[in-house]
């Protein structure tokens, strides 16, 4: 049992294997959090002690216990507007115009199986997962919240979402409906957050949290390249391999907000869920807003410790059952190969080299349909253009069959273009405000995802496509942010839902077509990793990470991506050199070692190459298919401390066996006369005895991980090493 409920203290336990999450309803019906961390014995509730804080009032049922204040106490959803004073969880307005919003508990309810979360992504659950759902209502209002904390003893989670029910007889307007709320009593958090921007997304930033409030979320319609909807809180001693690390990570892909606050006693409380910027929602009588599930985390083990059990969960509770242990298809990728300039001729002598290399799917890039021969017209009109192909997209994918390859195929379906039938049709259905020309970004409108109509052109639209061609693979692209998010079937008092129901849209077009085609891989994209969140992963096994495909840049975006997505998920290709975003040049085998940590596939021109870099290129392929397994399944660990001043960038993945490992290092910057690089291996079995492949040289697990291994000098740019290490 991993909840268990104390009938006589109300406390509420919630056991993973190295965790506990508690808390109490107390005798006033405010539920308090009492801890999460480390599993400990019995119950936390002597963590709080009370005292009389000036200008921290009362409840007015406690006006004789001074010390008794909704403003000091650690809470599970804080209220709004009745002396909580720091973050509120939920604001509501009511009919009356009161903003007040004061919960306590009603019951609560433990089961297997979890809520029902319409039209949302969630966690699969595991044969040990149960939930448990605390009911908190405000009977002046008429409001309920069902808290649901589902537990993943396996994983080391704790599934959080809230179900907020106008249990009144007027309409309530919502206008922040957080998915958790977690109150920290005591600690020294450093704030560890993933910034961006287009072609370098999920930067770590490690900060120390600042008394009052730090934010970070994304209103552009999308998680963002800018910030991804994951944070994690860390002792400010912790390392990647030591030190207490707690995640919080939301599990959507629409406009969010995580943010912290340190009150004046240095409590710290961490609230995430949707952006309420721009947000609101009309609950008629009955009706109900369920939010997105967000998965909370805690490792005694440092940031290592931590990301392992994101990237179990994500591997197993959120990556579809389809996609859990197939190895995914090396491809290659038309775009920086031909980008908008092609025919199929041409696109059948990159089949034909990639086949020769023992690539397995050629993905035919944007530039297929309609009018679009460059990134201005076209978007909405999913029909193949034959005379640019010069065939039908049939007979090109027949071809392609029969050389022995999969094919793929670009779909950007939530954008239409000025220029195309689909918005001449019907302009209605791009996002814009009345009376307003709506914001162009690569000259492309956004498409009004929460119609119902639109939702169903696009289906039809894309069965008609993947219907009269063999398809294996479709690349999800989503290239600008979101603006004038201003719906024209909406009325004027609901525009505030319109960005939600944009994602409730676009998950919809998602689950249908996969229920449709089970077998087919969805890539998701947005500009490289502008969605790359939880969200997208559990319709999309992968998501392509960047734009920036320069292996050296590549490193810093897939280092930071790592923190809380497991390379399986990571879309990485071996592009030419120089590289076309950064024309730096890098050497082959250092591009493939990068490319590896991820999906692995190429996205280069492979005419353009020599045949030694071709021979390379099949050698590169046959190591991948080697170490597949244990690179998507294996142990993963960032070998180097996130900006230690060091020139090499070093990372591994371990059988969880302990049978083996395979450890990567890149030179960042090559050094006349410099030290050896160096690091200390990870997760392998102390006693037991490994030898390194190509010699005969063994080394026991402790040498390894305690002594360290050094590696020989190499000169010229961004040289780099791959050792892989067998238990003999
Ligand atoms: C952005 C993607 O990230 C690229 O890989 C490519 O698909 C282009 N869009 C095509 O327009």
């Amino acid at each position: 049992m991993s909840i268990q409920h104390n009938d006589q203290t109300h406390v509420f336990s919630l056991t993973t294997a190295h965790t506990l999450y508690q808390m109490k309803a107390d005798a006033n019906g405010v539920l308090l959090h009492l801890y999460y961390g480390r599993k400990t014995d019995g119950e936390m509730s002597y963590l709080i002690r009370m005292t009389d804080r000036g200008f921290s009032g009362n409840p007015y049922e406690m006006r004789g216990s001074r010390g008794y204040s909704l403003d000091t106490l650690p809470q599970e959803y804080s209220g709004s507007g009745v002396g909580d004073f720091r973050l509120p969880s939920v604001q509501t307005v009511s009919e009356n115009g009161s903003r007040s919003v004061d919960l306590r508990f009603v019951d609560f309810a433990i089961r297997k199986g979890r809520p029902a979360l319409r039209g949302l992504p969630f966690a699969r659950e595991a044969e040990d997962t149960e939930t448990l759902t605390v009911t908190l209502r405000d009977s002046v209002i008429g409001l309920d919240v069902q808290l649901n904390y589902r537990v993943f003893p396996g994983e080391d989670v704790i599934v959080r979402s809230a179900r907020i029910i106008n249990t009144g007889k007027q309409p309530l307007r919502l206008e922040k409906a957080a998915s958790a709320c977690v109150d920290f009593l005591y600690g020294d958090f450093d704030v560890l957050h993933f910034h961006g921007r287009h072609c370098m997304e999920r930067v770590p930033e490690r900060l120390r949290l600042p008394r009052g409030i730090a934010s970070f979320g994304s209103r552009r319609g999308m998680s963002s390249h800018h910030s991804n909807p994951f944070v994690i809180l860390c002792d400010r001693h912790a390392t990647e391999n030591a030190g207490d690390c707690y995640g919080c990570m939301l599990m959507y892909s629409g406009n969010h907000l995580e943010e912290m606050e340190v009150d004046q006693a240095g409590s710290t409380r961490l609230v995430s869920g949707i952006h309420p910027d721009g947000f609101s929602w009309t609950l008629a009588p009955g009706e109900a807003f369920q939010t997105p599930e967000v998965l909370l985390s805690y490792s005694a083990d440092g940031l290592n410790g931590l990301s392992r059990h994101y990237h179990d969960m994500i591997r197993r509770r959120v990556i579809a059952p389809r996609w859990q242990e197939d190895r995914r298809p090396v491809l290659i990728n038309s775009w920086e190969a031909a980008y908008f300039d092609f025919d199929a001729e041409k696109i059948l002598r990159f089949g034909r080299a990639a086949k020769d290399m023992g690539i397995e799917m050629l993905v035919l890039d944007d530039g297929w349909f309609g009018k679009r021969n460059d990134d201005n017209s076209g978007l909405g009109d999913w029909v193949v253009n034959e005379s640019k192909l010069g065939c039908s997209m049939k007979e090109l994918s027949d071809r392609i069959h029969e050389m022995g390859l999969q094919f793929g195929l670009w779909f950007e379906p939530e954008m239409v273009s000025e220029d195309s039938d689909l918005y001449r049709a019907h302009p209605d259905w791009a996002l814009a405000d009345p009376d307003r020309k709506a914001m162009l970004a690569r000259n492309q409108w956004v498409l009004d995802m929460s119609r119902q109509d639109v939702v169903d052109y696009l289906f039809d639209a894309m069965c008609a496509v993947l219907d009269h061609a063999k398809i294996e693979y479709v690349k999800w692209d989503f290239n600008r942010s979101v603006a004038n998010c201003y719906s024209h079937a909406l009325p004027a008092d609901r525009q505030g839902e319109v960005a939600h129901r944009f994602m409730l849209g676009t998950y919809q077009l998602l689950e249908r077509l996969l229920a449709r085609y089970p077998d087919l891989i969805i890539e998701g994209c947005s500009g490289g990793g502008g969605r790359f969140d939880a969200g997208m992963l559990y319709y999309c096994p992968q998501i392509w990470c960047s734009d920036d495909t320069d292996a050296i840049e590549r490193l810093e975006i897939q280092r930071g991506t790592s923190y809380g997505y497991p390379v399986s998920a990571m879309g990485s290709h071996v592009s030419a050199s120089p590289n076309h975003q950064t024309g730096r040049a890098v050497p082959l085998d250092t591009r493939g070692i990068v490319a590896q940590s991820g999906t692995f596939g190429y996205e280069l021109n492979p005419g353009k190459l020599s045949d030694a870099e071709k021979e390379e290129i099949k050698k590169q392929i046959a190591d991948y298919r080697r170490f597949a397994a244990l690179i998507a399944h294996g142990d993963y660990y960032r070998l180097t401390e996130l900006n230690d001043g060091r020139d090499a960038e070093a990372w591994m993945f371990a059988a969880r066996d302990g049978s083996e490992a395979l450890v990567n290092l890149v030179l960042t910057h090559v050094r006349a006369n410099g030290p050896f690089p160096f690091v200390k291996l990870q997760g392998l079995i102390p006693d037991a005895a490994y030898r390194l492949e190509g010699t005969d040289r063994t080394y026991t697990g402790a040498a390894l991980m305690y002594g360290g291994f050094s590696f020989p000098l190499k000169s010229g740019d961004y040289a780099a090493y791959q050792l892989h290490f067998t238990r003999i």
